[in-house]
């Protein structure tokens, strides 16, 4: 039986545009359901901040999406996953869904070669990324990309500033067979073709595919998905306002 619950929105989180590469991808498998994106762009970047800082940030997101009664909540963010997640999960009653690098799909790949996991600096040093590593770090080399995911909030997803940023990160590694890239932070998705353009053979793994799968699993058990013939949506918001809201909305638009 479809209550009120089923259709209510889900929310979806991210310090800015990172998160609707998530999004897309939720929309495409779930045309029934309702979306609540918020951005939060003034605050960004959340990888070079405290965990702290990211938790309190985290709550007052989290509060605004309640506030439009969502019945489960996407954290569309590697970051605030591994700072606030664990908090949130505490503190709301109702699924929460979190993201982190997709070094466990790397690991299962038969290829030789070092995996070259990319993610912002919060997500590398905290705990949670620790625990990854322990299960599924064999031959990952972690690389904390501060300043990455501007190029991303920015649109600048080729050109001189980008390939420059990325050839500096990966000269290390050059002459050294690459088994995967994990793109561990959901703006860099958004720059798939630059960061393949550096690896022609190699797979770029990210986790929106397994976290809109989980979504869905936690939605089926908890009796939320939205009926067949409900009509679905999304609202986009930003704390960077309008304008932010627009550049969200035109990602959202445009093909994976
Ligand atoms: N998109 C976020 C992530 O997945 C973080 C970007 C940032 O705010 O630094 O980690």
């Amino acid at each position: 039986m479809n209550n009120e619950k089923n259709l209510a929105p889900i929310g979806f989180f991210d310090s800015g545009v990172g998160g609707v590469s998530v999004l897309r991808e939720a929309v495409a498998r779930l045309p029934h359901e309702r979306f609540v994106f918020y951005g939060d762009t003034l605050h960004a970047p959340y990888g070079t901040k405290s965990p702290e800082e990211v938790r309190a940030l985290s709550v007052k997101v989290m509060e605004q999406l309640l506030a439009k009664g969502c019945k489960a909540i996407v954290i569309a963010c590697n970051t605030a996953t591994s700072a606030a997640a664990a908090y949130l999960r505490e503190w709301y009653d109702l699924p929460i869904i979190g993201m982190e690098p997709a070094l466990k799909p790397a690991s299962l790949l038969h290829r030789q070669g070092i995996v070259l996991s990319l993610a912002t600096p919060g997500t590398i040093a905290g705990e949670k990324y620790a625990r990854l590593m322990d299960r599924f770090g064999e031959g990952v080399v972690s690389l904390p990309c501060p300043g990455l995911m501007e190029y991303a909030e920015r649109l600048e997803m080729e050109g001189e500033g980008l390939r420059g940023y990325l050839q500096g990160l990966f000269a290390p590694y050059r002459d050294q067979p690459v088994k995967a890239v994990v793109l561990g932070c959901t703006h860099y998705v958004f720059l798939k073709k630059a960061i393949g353009a550096f690896f022609p053979d190699t797979p770029l793994i990210d986790g929106n595919e397994g976290t809109v799968r989980q979504l869905i699993r936690r939605l089926a058990e908890t009796g939320r998905l939205a009926p067949d013939d409900a009509k679905g949506g999304v609202e986009l918001i930003s704390s960077g306002g309008p304008e932010a809201e627009d550049v969200m909305r035109r990602l959202l638009e445009q093909n994976a």
